[in-house]
């Protein structure tokens, strides 16, 4: 008897050892990593993240199968130097990518078949834990049925494949906008909960400087209590749709936008603005106005610029002159990141890694969720 009491109670034990084990391991702490930004990936402190996305494999239009740079082959080795236990995924597409190559590819079983296959191979061949699919976007309502059709089969395909060569299914993914009918159809949502092992909430680029109305915008705020898009109201948007709040990952920007001031004495939230900011040139994209936040950081400590932390919308910004740029800072950074833990979702990941100024970002989203 007091072996079997015993015996249970150890049993006890290894259970719940063994759920907390995988409770913890459910947490995401995410970030994507494109080679162009200049900054190289063996700098990546991958101790601060637990999953790292390379950003982004290619898709051809004429044989459907995908291909990756060097440094997206070399990746997983790299970042594993500083975090052995890193989970790396193989990102596929991007907002630079023509959205009518998914089209097509989505659309042929043919062709659905030769995607799957190079992307199993390619991620496997490369050490990757998984792929996440970045078609952006999905624009009618055949492309969304396509896109429940291939994510079904690309499922089935990885299940086969663990099957036969033993080892952990790859994990699929994918990044979404913010809503799952942003500006477009809605998004297949029971299809994707359950194809899919998480997804990504772009919850960012709600505004920017080339858009009407031209006024200063909280481009990724959390709330807006004037009923704008926002973090919350996409996410719960998604929550309505069907998808779990849990297999959901809120998308932090680590770069801002810079708009021109009309007025420099008008410079809140909302102020009149012309356009994206010329004055003050360094780190800002001329066509779209975007600023890494490491950007932010030094035009703030060299122009003197007045920073504010408006906690309604969940934003900082600062302003200068006529330049006023909107960004997230360890602030909003630290208020998004409770909100995940508050409304129970999986965790978050950053665009891009290579946007944060001496790690204060990724640090602050990291003991944030604990
Ligand atoms: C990486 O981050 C960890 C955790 O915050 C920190 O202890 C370590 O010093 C960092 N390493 C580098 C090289 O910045
Ligand atoms: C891809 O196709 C090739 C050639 O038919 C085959 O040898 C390979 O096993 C396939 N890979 C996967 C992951 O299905
Ligand atoms: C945030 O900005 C809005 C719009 O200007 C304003 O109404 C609100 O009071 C601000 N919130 C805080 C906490 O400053
Ligand atoms: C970088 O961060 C560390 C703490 O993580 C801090 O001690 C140091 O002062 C920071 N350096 C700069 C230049 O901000």
């Amino acid at each position: 008897m007091a072996t079997q009491t015993l015996t249970l109670i150890m049993l006890l034990l290894l259970t719940t050892t063994t759920f907390h084990l995988s409770t913890a391991q459910t947490k995401v702490k995410g970030a994507y990593w494109f080679p162009e930004s200049e900054f190289p990936a063996t700098s990546i402190n991958a101790t601060l993240f637990t999953h790292l996305f390379c950003a982004f494999a290619t898709l051809s239009p004429t044989n459907f199968q995908i291909s990756i740079s060097s440094s997206c082959s070399s990746f997983t080795s790299t970042v594993r130097k500083s975090n052995p236990s890193i989970i790396t995924l193989l990102s596929i597409g991007g907002g630079s990518a023509n959205p009518s190559t998914f089209s097509s590819m989505a659309s042929q079983s043919s062709s659905r078949a030769s995607f799957i296959n190079s992307t199993i191979s390619t991620a496997r061949n490369n050490g990757y834990s998984g792929v996440d699919m970045d078609w952006e976007y999905p624009a009618t309502t055949t492309d969304m049925k396509n896109f429940c059709t291939l994510i079904s089969e690309l499922r089935a395909a990885i299940t086969k494949e663990a099957q036969s060569s033993g080892k952990s299914a790859l994990l699929i993914t994918a990044a979404v906008s913010a809503t799952p009918n942003l500006n477009s159809p809605s998004y297949p949502v029971s299809c994707i909960n359950t194809n899919i092992d998480f997804l990504n909430i772009m919850a960012y680029d709600f505004y920017a400087p080339t858009y009407t109305p031209k006024v200063t915008s909280a481009h990724a705020a959390l709330n807006d209590p004037s009923g704008g898009i926002s973090g919350s109201s996409g996410i719960t948007a998604w929550i309505t749709a069907g998808m779990p709040a849990n297999k959901m990952v809120l998308g932090l920007p680590f770069y801002g936008y810079a708009w021109q001031l009309n007025d420099p004495a008008n410079h809140g939230l909302g102020a009149p603005a012309n356009g994206v900011a010329t004055a003050t040139g360094v780190g800002i994209d001329a066509d779209d106005g975007s600023i890494s936040f490491n950007y932010i950081k030094s035009f703030i400590g060299s122009s003197g610029a007045t920073t504010v932390y408006n906690s309604t919308y969940v934003v900082n910004y600062c302003y200068s002159g006529k330049t006023w740029i909107g960004y997230d800072d360890v602030d909003a950074v630290s208020a998004k990141v409770s909100y995940v833990k508050n409304k129970g979702l999986k965790g978050y990941f950053a665009w891009s890694v290579g946007g944060d100024y001496n790690w204060s970002l990724s640090q602050k989203a990291s003991t944030t969720l604990g």
